[in-house]
């Protein structure tokens, strides 16, 4: 597909889809002529799909917390948090790296910095994951289908979280969502929808994404057990081969993009209103930027991959993810010294093409 000029239309889905890094990169890179506004007709009230220059303002509301010197204040806290998900399998000898620690991990950091108990993870992620399939774009389902399964997942999301909200107004604390409360843009506060929507997207964008990233990059390391025993002998690696993981295996495959005006792109030509869909996986296993690109390289250099977007929308959380499955993948080789796959274990992807995950990683 790359080869033959990396874009083409499905006729079935009425998209445009993009393979290539130089058209992927090129469409995250110019908001100007393709917009994150995909949906609707009214204004985006989530950052995720505003354009300039509401998406400036918002964005500013949360960057505070998510800056890198915001996020290495909580090292101490995340590795408390990994060395007690590993404690708690210890005496096991085998657990799931999902269930049992990629999946727990980033869901407890960031209910804690949202201020909402952690316990109720199981609901967060039923919705999660439930909100996360509506937004296959190559899902087989039709657009009504996703359309009511996101509103009944966000329904309940958006109950619980205004409850919370209502529960911070009376009693302020130092968490986000007090944060999101005392915020103005102008002189406004942000009104109800905007501040779920906050709650919902934070908690949503930053979760199956993190541990997709610890659970592929466990599944990669296993694969490669050269590059396994030169990660044990040498821990500072880790942070390169996470790169190398994330360009790999992405746990985010594809974003979706709508034309503002005509564009010529790979030749092809796309009209005002179309919908793009750049798929970052295959551009992040693109020969033409990524020499030996089906190659696993934990080392890799230069790495500029696309898994966490690219432009005004690059992953607000990306320093957060980093530093947590820096900390995860390091806990875990530090304390399974041998570690193998369970035996006979078939590994299963999370089913849809817009995630790359799976189901459930058994080790020993
Ligand atoms: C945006 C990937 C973790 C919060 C994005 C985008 C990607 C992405 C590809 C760009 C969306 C677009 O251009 O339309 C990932 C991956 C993660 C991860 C692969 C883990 C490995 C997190 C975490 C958080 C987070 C931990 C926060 C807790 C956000 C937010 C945005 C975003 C708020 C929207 C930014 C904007 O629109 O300006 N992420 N993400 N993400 N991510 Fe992440």
């Amino acid at each position: 597909m790359r080869a033959r000029g990396g874009i083409h239309y499905d006729e079935e889905r009425g998209a445009w889809d993009l393979f290539s890094y130089e058209l992927v990169h090129g469409v995250l890179s110019d908001y100007k002529r393709f917009s994150s506004q995909t949906s609707g007709d009214g204004e985006a009230v989530s950052l995720i799909g505003m354009d300039p220059p509401r998406h400036k303002q918002y964005r500013g509301l949360v960057s505070q917390a998510f800056t890198q010197k915001s996020i290495d204040m909580q090292v101490d806290r995340i590795e408390a948090i990994a060395a007690e998900l590993l404690d708690a399998v210890e005496d096991q000898g085998s657990m799931d790296i999902i269930r049992d620690f990629s999946y727990p991990l980033p869901v407890i950091v960031i209910a804690e910095m949202l201020g909402v108990p952690a316990h109720d993870r199981e609901l967060f992620k039923d919705w999660s994951d439930r909100l996360v399939a509506s937004a296959d774009p190559a899902s087989g389902q039709t657009a009504e289908e996703l359309t009511m399964a996101k509103h009944q997942a966000a329904g309940e999301l958006y109950r619980y979280f205004g409850q919370v909200i209502e529960e911070r107004r009376r009693n302020p604390g130092s968490d986000l969502v007090s944060e999101l409360l005392r915020a103005k843009i102008g002189d406004e506060h942000l009104d109800m929808p905007s501040l779920l929507s906050f709650c919902l997207l934070l908690l949503v964008a930053g979760n199956e994404t993190t541990t997709n990233l610890i659970g592929n990059a466990a599944v990669t390391f296993l694969e490669n057990p050269e590059s396994l025993a030169r990660l044990y002998a040498e821990p500072e690696l880790i942070p390169a081969a996470l790169e190398e993981s994330l360009r790999f295996r992405s746990p985010i495959q594809s974003l979706s993009r709508r034309a503002i005006e005509d564009v010529e792109l790979g030749g092809k030509l796309i009209k005002a209103n179309e919908e793009i869909v750049v798929w970052m996986g295959a551009a992040n296993r693109d020969e033409s930027k990524f020499p030996q690109a089906d190659l696993f390289i934990p080392d890799r250099k230069p790495n500029q991959h696309l898994a966490f977007g690219q432009g005004i929308h690059f992953c607000l959380g990306a320093p957060l993810a980093r530093l947590e499955a820096r900390i995860a993948v390091t806990a875990l080789l530090k304390r399974c010294r041998n570690l193998q796959l369970a035996e006979g274990v078939k590994l299963e992807r999370t089913p849809g093409s817009f995630v790359f995950g799976y189901e459930s990683i058994p080790v020993t």
